[in-house]
């Protein structure tokens, strides 16, 4: 079905076209050049040492766990509201995920929480910076120097947002971007890890090519580790590219609509706001509220033309991590109420400012 105001338009225009076109042209479709130039426009950006593009944020995480040295037994603290690839991600390098609760405000993992989920076995977090929401790197940091263990975000939804004016991507130990349809820059499918470790970068380079390690001039592997091939080809890197050298307009134009939806909804009785971190900058991948009866929010929305949608998925309802192999803790009310209020509003830089009037007066008319 299509909606006459849709979740999100991905930003296609003359130079995304043209930037594929020459890649088209050039016959080098698989991994190369633009592809470098596209990990180092995020590198950039971020201020980080390393990027890696990959065919897709999942991939990312895992190869992220698998350079921190995750494996069989470890445990990997994750956050019950995100979305199911978060925790799989734990389950393909065959770690246990252990799922904590998060913050009925801001939606983010609750930080006590995950302190008192730390067993000796914990090998990483994996916190989410949910739509764009990012993480409070006081809190992280102070559980890091405790504990020591490694912190591999999941900021499948947060590029551009940053805490304390430093950018996510260069926050966390790795950090795991997604670049699918629904994230603000898309190359269709794919993905981008960053860090400032060299050896963790060497290692998850050598991965995604294989596990391919010092191939000589004269084309000899000279050893293979366990791998995959996780390369993000030419053709797609170009539509990334393009879009990175839009990025702080696309950005600007996303905060601005996101600005005016807070101007247009905060303070009314029926509509709830979730938090943004102390200190932290929003990107608005995603504009959320919550409200109650949400499923008939949405369908009466949606009947208008209006595509909305759920926040994401409350993984300790789903049979898929209830069984064995993962470790639930506790009650789960934060996460329970995120998942059954909140809804995700149309947000794209196209968007004009009748079609957000028109979003805001049909929400409003729904919830009174
Ligand atoms: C929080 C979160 N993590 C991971 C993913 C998976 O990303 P990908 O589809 O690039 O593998 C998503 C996808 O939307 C996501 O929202």
């Amino acid at each position: 079905m299509s909606y006459r105001i849709p979740l999100i338009r991905p930003y296609i225009n003359d130079r995304v076209k043209a930037l594929v076109n020459e890649v088209l042209d050039s016959g080098y479709l698989t991994e190369g050049p633009v592809t470098t130039r596209f990990e180092q426009a995020v590198a950039s950006y971020v201020h980080v040492n390393h990027a890696l593009a990959f065919t897709s944020c999942t991939t990312g995480l895992e190869t992220a766990l698998r350079a921190i040295g995750v494996g069989s037994g470890d445990e990997v603290i994750v956050p019950d509201y995100t979305y199911p690839a978060t925790a799989g991600a734990v389950k393909i390098v065959d770690a246990v995920p252990v799922i904590v609760d998060v913050d009925p405000e801001t939606l983010l993992i609750d930080y006590r929480k995950m302190e008192e989920a730390i067993t000796r076995n914990t090998k990483a977090v994996i916190p989410v910076s949910l739509f764009g929401n990012p993480l409070d790197f006081d809190r992280l940091r102070d559980v890091q120097d405790r504990f020591g263990v490694c912190i591999v975000e999941d900021a499948a939804c947060a590029l551009g947002s940053s805490f304390q004016n430093e950018k996510t991507g260069t926050l966390s130990d790795i950090t795991v971007f997604s670049f699918h349809p629904r994230k603000f820059i898309t190359t269709g499918e794919g993905g981008m890890v960053t860090t400032n470790n060299s050896n963790w970068a060497e290692s998850m380079h050598r991965y995604k090519h294989f596990g391919m390690g010092r191939v000589t001039e004269r084309e000899e592997v000279q050893f293979l580790s366990t791998g995959s091939n996780y390369k993000m080809s030419n053709i797609l890197a170009a539509v990334g590219l393009a879009q990175m050298e839009a990025f702080e307009e696309l950005l600007e134009r996303r905060r601005s609509l996101a600005m005016r939806y807070l101007e247009l909804l905060q303070g009314h009785p029926e509509v709830k706001i979730p938090r943004t971190t102390d200190k932290g900058f929003h990107s608005y991948q995603s504009f959320a509220v919550m409200v109650s009866e949400r499923d008939k929010v949405m369908k009466q929305m949606r009947e208008q033309g209006i595509e909305v949608q759920i926040g994401t998925y409350s993984l300790h309802q789903h049979p898929a991590f209830q069984g064995r192999g993962v470790r639930l803790r506790g009650q789960y009310s934060g996460s329970i109420r995120a998942f059954n209020e909140t809804l995700v509003l149309p947000l794209y830089h196209t968007m004009t400012e009748e079609e957000q009037n028109e979003v805001v007066e049909k929400l409003i008319a729904c919830v009174e």
